[in-house]
């Protein structure tokens, strides 16, 4: 059967790692019709739009996308990059990731950070006597994906009727009371009970699918007592119904410790947004970092497959790509998953596998270089090489 995808490339690097994500799904076999949808700084530029209304309904009709990444600029640099005759608008910027997510309610966000063997990148330490260990990283992480602290419901100099409710609370008037209002930030970390629902049971239900152990919620209940307490409370009612899986609680700092200390113990983590995105890149970076990162957003109707990665502005003019597909490879294998093509997602991670062992092709990153265009000329394959590496593998099999 083949599919409609929606191609979003984004900003920068965004294009030339979608379009080797795409290549290696061609010599896999996947029959696609990918259908372009524009998104990112170029449309903010030119229509003061970063997710124009074409864009959302295209993704409301075919509900699968794949996307690269965007670019996102400081507010002065926002307005003043904008095209003349839209600058005196009042227009204002805003992620048209977060939008997407918020507006498709993308709520479920997995990180997978899997260790391949070989990959000179990984986490390595000191074990006993002058051994040195290369833990078997494989944690998943779950993150709520439209509420807390990145949920938008914030205010500078708050008006009225906030700023009289919070002086309310006990601890608001007390701390801030004396404070000029104009002199105030608010950022609220707002968790409802039914995405907190949503998020867990997704987290078990991947954990009992995929056979891991532990579902470890990593919050900080003992400090933020409403909203981490409501995400603590919502996975003890729900570890009875899965039988086999422990359920463990990590605050957020402690398992910043303990992913480098014991990364290996830890199976699928959920958290709330902020600390989700936190902790999801402490492991990737057990695992290779931005280049080997990949994501997923999931909502009832839509799904979006993403990078980790942003638009690394700086590598996006070279004559040859030098970043690394492989985030994005890996990114739509999950997507593969994620309709049901879990055999053709798993050849393609076995090529990955495959090419990252034998070491023969390796970007620059993986090579540990700083990134600029004499890389190539000191080993380190390009985008394009690394994407034929994936293909050769998947054919040689
Ligand atoms: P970035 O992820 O674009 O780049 C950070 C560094 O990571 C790069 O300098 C490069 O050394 C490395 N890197 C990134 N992707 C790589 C790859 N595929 N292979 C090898 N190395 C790679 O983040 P940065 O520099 O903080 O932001 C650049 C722009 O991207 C900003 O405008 C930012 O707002 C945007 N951004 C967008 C995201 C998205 O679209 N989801 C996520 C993060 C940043
Ligand atoms: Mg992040």
């Amino acid at each position: 059967m083949k599919r409609t995808v929606i191609s979003m490339p984004g900003d920068g690097i965004g294009g030339v790692v979608l379009d080797e994500a795409i290549r290696v799904l061609d010599a896999a076999g996947f029959e696609a019709d990918y259908v372009h949808a524009d998104i990112g700084w170029e449309f903010w530029k030119s229509e003061g739009n970063p997710l124009p209304q074409r864009t959302i309904d295209l993704l409301a009709k075919h509900k699968i996308a794949l996307f690269g990444a965007i670019t996102s600029k400081p507010k002065d640099k926002a307005v003043s990059d904008l095209a003349p005759e839209l600058r005196d608008k009042g227009l204002v910027y805003y992620s048209p990731i977060v939008a997407m997510r918020q507006h498709f309610d993308l709520d479920i966000c997995i990180r997978p950070c899997k260790a391949f063997a070989g990959n000179p990148l990984n986490f390595i330490r000191r074990g006993p006597g002058d051994t040195i260990e290369e833990p078997p990283v494989d944690a998943v992480i779950f993150r709520q994906n439209t509420e807390g602290l990145y949920g938008g419901v914030e205010w500078t100099n708050p008006p009225d009727d906030v700023y009289n409710a919070l002086m309310t609370h006990p601890k608001f008037s007390r701390n801030f009371g004396e404070v000029p209002r104009a002199e105030l930030a608010v950022s609220t970390r707002i968790f409802s009970r039914a995405a907190c629902t949503r998020i867990m049971r997704a987290a078990f239900e991947y954990a009992k699918e995929f056979g891991y152990r532990n579902v470890t919620i990593c919050e900080k209940p003992n400090v933020i007592r409403e909203t981490s307490g409501m995400m603590r409370e919502v996975g003890r009612e729900m570890v009875s119904e899965y039988e086999g899986i422990d359920l463990w609680h990590t605050n957020i700092d402690a398992q910043m410790m303990w992913l480098t200390k014991n990364p290996e113990d830890y199976g699928v983590l959920v958290s709330g947004n902020m600390f989700g995105d936190i902790v999801s890149d402490g492991f990737a970076g057990l695992v290779g970092g931005l280049g080997f990162a990949c994501s997923a957003n999931i909502g009832d109707e839509v799904a979006v497959f993403e990078p980790t990665h942003g638009s690394a502005p700086k590598y996006a003019e070279y004559d040859v790509s030098i970043v690394n597909p492989i985030a994005m490879v890996l990114t739509s294998c999950m997507m593969l998953d994620h309709i049901g093509e879990t055999a053709m997602a798993a050849r393609i991670r076995n090529a990955v596998e495959k090419v990252i062992a034998d070491g023969n092709v390796r970007t620059y990153d993986m090579l540990k270089l700083r990134g600029c265009p004499e890389v190539l000329e000191q080993g380190a394959a390009s985008t394009r090489e690394m994407g034929d590496a994936i293909i050769a593998a998947l054919e040689g099999e």
